[in-house]
């Protein structure tokens, strides 16, 4: 594997993630949900102020994933107040560094702070749709608890599986 890097997410990485995530969006979910959902979770996501939260909260995390030193991709996760339970809330890859043990290093990453912080559930959602990484999840040892659906806001909703997967077994 080249050269990788994965690390907590500084101010200065704020404009790398919105680009990422800008790029990674609009080529993954414009088979599953609008142009207009995804411009409006993009808006509403990865502002600085919102991105801030990884800075100063002790709840929740942003790392990025940098190949030979170039962003490629990043994860976060976060406490969800069930005692015991960490959410994998993104996972995102660039299409060309996808399908390569990226994806899989940044959740045995999540899964290894997880378990370093006291937690044996580790729980995600995941577009219906996204067969791919439902996919990738299964493999991972998730399993779907059910289906549910979210309203965002202004008339959007995310039409989602809950997968969870138990990091005592
Ligand atoms: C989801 C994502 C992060 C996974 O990362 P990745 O680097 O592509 O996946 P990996 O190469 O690490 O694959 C992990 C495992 O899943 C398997 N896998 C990958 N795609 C698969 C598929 N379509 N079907 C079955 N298995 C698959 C791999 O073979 C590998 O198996 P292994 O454990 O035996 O080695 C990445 O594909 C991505 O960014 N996708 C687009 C954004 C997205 O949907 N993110 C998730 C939002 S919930």
């Amino acid at each position: 594997m080249p050269d990788v890097t994965l690390s907590p997410v500084t101010t200065a990485d704020f404009p790398t993630i919105a680009r990422l995530a800008d790029s990674i969006w609009r080529s993954h979910y414009a088979s599953m949900i609008s142009m207009a959902q995804i411009d409006y979770m993009l808006a509403g996501r990865y502002t600085p102020e919102k991105l801030h939260r990884y800075l100063e909260s002790t709840e929740c995390w942003m790392q990025l994933l940098k190949v030979s030193g170039v962003p490629a991709g990043y994860c976060s996760y976060a406490l969800t107040g069930i005692p015991g339970e960490m959410k994998l809330q993104e996972l995102y890859l660039l299409p060309e560094h996808q399908g390569k043990g990226l994806g899989k290093l940044m959740l045995r990453h999540v899964e290894t702070e997880a378990r370093g912080r006291g937690c044996a559930v580790l729980t995600l959602t995941v577009n219906k749709g996204n067969a791919n990484s439902i996919a990738v999840y299964r493999k991972a040892g998730f399993t779907i608890r059910e289906k549910a659906v979210f309203d965002i806001g202004n008339g959007f909703v995310m039409d989602d599986f809950v997968m969870t997967k138990s990091l005592t077994a």
